[in-house]
C-alpha cells in the first residue's frame, strides 16, 4: 500500500468535522476526496425536485437509479452534479438535510450509491468520507478512522456552519441527535473493526488533520 494507492475510510456522526478533516488530509497528502454524504443528499435533492413521496420507501426505490450523479474528487473544490446541474450548494439546504435520512435508509439507494462509490475509489489514492465506508463500501481500506466529538462540540460546529447565533445551539443539538437516531437505524454510528477512533472534541481542525494524516502515513508504510 503505497500512499498514492491508499484508501482512507473516514466515518463518523454529523458535526464531527468529517468533511473539513477529510478534505484537509487529502489536500495535505495529495490524495483524491469523495464525500459520500453529498451523494445521498444529491439523490434526495432530485427526489424532492421530482415530488417523489419520501414517506413511501417503495416509491424511493423505483427511482433510486434514475438521477445521474457525478462527483468530483478534488479536495480543494468538492463538486457534485445531478443530471448535469451543479447542486453543491442546494444539497446543504434545510429541506434536503431534513429528508436525507429517509432516502438513505432505502436499500436500493444504498446499493446504487455503494456501487458508484466503489467505481470512483477504483485503484485508490483517495480519502472517502461517510458512515459505512470502513464497514461496507471499502472493508479493505488500509486506513480506517472513526471521527467523533462530544454532542455539544458537534452542535456548536454545525451551528457555526449554519451561520446561526449562540441561541440556537440547543435546537441544532436536538436536530443532530434526531438525525443520528434515524441514521443509526441504517448504519450503526460506531467504529468498524480495525478503525482508529479520533476524538476531535478538544482538538483544533489542524490538530485533527495532522493526527489523521499521521495514521494514513503509518498505514501506508506498514503494508
Ligand atoms: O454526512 P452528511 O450529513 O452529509 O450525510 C447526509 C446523510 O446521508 C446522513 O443522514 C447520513 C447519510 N449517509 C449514509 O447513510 N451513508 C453514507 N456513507 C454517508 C451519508
Amino acid at each position: 500500500n503505497t500512499l498514492s494507492r491508499i484508501v482512507v475510510a473516514v466515518d463518523g456522526p454529523s458535526g464531527s468535522g468529517k468533511s473539513s478533516v477529510s478534505r484537509g488530509v487529502a489536500a495535505k497528502l495529495g490524495l483524491r476526496y469523495l464525500d459520500t454524504g453529498a451523494q445521498y443528499r444529491a439523490v434526495t435533492y432530485w427526489m424532492l425536485q421530482n415530488k417523489v413521496d419520501l414517506a413511501d420507501p417503495a416509491a424511493i426505490a423505483v427511482d433510486a437509479a434514475v438521477p445521474a450523479i457525478v462527483s468530483g474528487t478534488d479536495p480543494g473544490a468538492p463538486a457534485i452534479t445531478v443530471d448535469g446541474e451543479d447542486v453543491a450548494a442546494a444539497i446543504r439546504e434545510a429541506d434536503v438535510t431534513g429528508a436525507v435520512s429517509a432516502v438513505a435508509a432505502v436499500p436500493a439507494v444504498r446499493a446504487r450509491l455503494i456501487a458508484l462509490q466503489r467505481e470512483i475509489i477504483g485503484a485508490g489514492g483517495i480519502v472517502v468520507e461517510g458512515r459505512d465506508i470502513a464497514a461496507v463500501v471499502a472493508p479493505d481500506a488500509a486506513a480506517k478512522v472513526f471521527l467523533t466529538a462530544s454532542e455539544d462540540a458537534r452542535a456548536r460546529r454545525r451551528n457555526t456552519e449554519n451561520g446561526g447565533g449562540s441561541g440556537t445551539v440547543a435546537a441544532t443539538r436536538e436536530a443532530l441527535t434526531r438525525r443520528d437516531t434515524v441514521d443509526n437505524r441504517t448504519n450503526a454510528l460506531a467504529a468498524a473493526p480495525g478503525a482508529i477512533v479520533v476524538d476531535a472534541t478538544e482538538l483544533t481542525l489542524e490538530q485533527v488533520i495532522d493526527k489523521v494524516a499521521g495514521i494514513v502515513i503509518h498505514a501506508a508504510a506498514g503494508a
